[in-house]
């Protein structure tokens, strides 16, 4: 297990990436090609960067990136990859959510967000749900219909209720445990593919 972790942090020193994380959006991404070249995406908990880093390129010169989170990140987009643009800031506070509707609408909201893990199963199971309803309702404001959304969640009792909340969304509901993903770790992704829309952004 040692072995897998030490490839994937050498991996991401080696591809100048600040957290191997990286590599738990990288592995959906080549699968399932949600992030395109001009996509606009949000990316929600994003300290120190390395999501925002990746999705950038992908994104290209035409795209646009936005990161939050509690830490302020400072990497800079690599040469031909789209601006990225970070706010420091919890994603439950008012503020931030007039901020974001300023930049309204995303062809992708990501969340890697994690609470300060306590060692307690299930509340950090509970913590992890509550920030990652708090990513789906943003992103169901601001996404346009047809955009895609990929969240961190810790499995436990409300995770199948979480998982039914995104199937009631998106046309295509996925679950995904990366192989950079810590076997005993209890986190997955669930991947939402084309929004349907709602009367939020019936504007779209
Ligand atoms: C696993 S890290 C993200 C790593 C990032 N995806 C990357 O690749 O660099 C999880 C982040 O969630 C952030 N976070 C947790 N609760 C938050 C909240 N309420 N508002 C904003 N960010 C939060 C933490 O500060 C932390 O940086």
């Amino acid at each position: 297990m040692k072995k897998v972790q030490d490839y994937y942090f050498k991996k991401a020193k080696q591809e100048n990436y600040p957290a191997r994380s990286i590599y738990k959006l990288e592995e959906a991404q080549k699968k399932h090609q949600f992030i395109k070249a001009g996509d606009r995406i949000l990316d929600l908990g994003c300290h120190p960067g390395s999501w925002s880093l990746y999705a950038a390129q992908i994104a290209g010169s035409k795209g646009a990136v936005v990161g939050v989170d509690l830490q302020k990140s400072s990497v800079a987009p690599a040469a031909g990859s789209a601006r990225i643009e970070f706010i420091c800031a919890d994603i439950f506070a008012n503020d931030v959510k007039t901020q974001l509707a300023d930049k309204f609408p995303f062809q992708v909201v990501v969340s890697d967000l994690a609470p300060k893990t306590t060692g307690h199963k299930f509340s950090d199971h509970l913590k992890s749900v509550e920030l990652s309803r708090q990513a789906l309702t943003i992103a169901t404001q601001l996404l346009c219909r047809g955009g895609h959304f990929y969240c961190k969640v810790f499995q436990g009792e409300d995770f199948p209720a979480f998982v039914n909340e995104v199937r009631q969304l998106f046309k295509k509901t996925k679950i995904v445990k990366p192989k950079s993903s810590r076997v005993e770790s209890r986190e997955v992704f669930v991947l939402g593919l084309e929004f349907k829309g709602n009367t939020l952004n019936e504007k779209v």
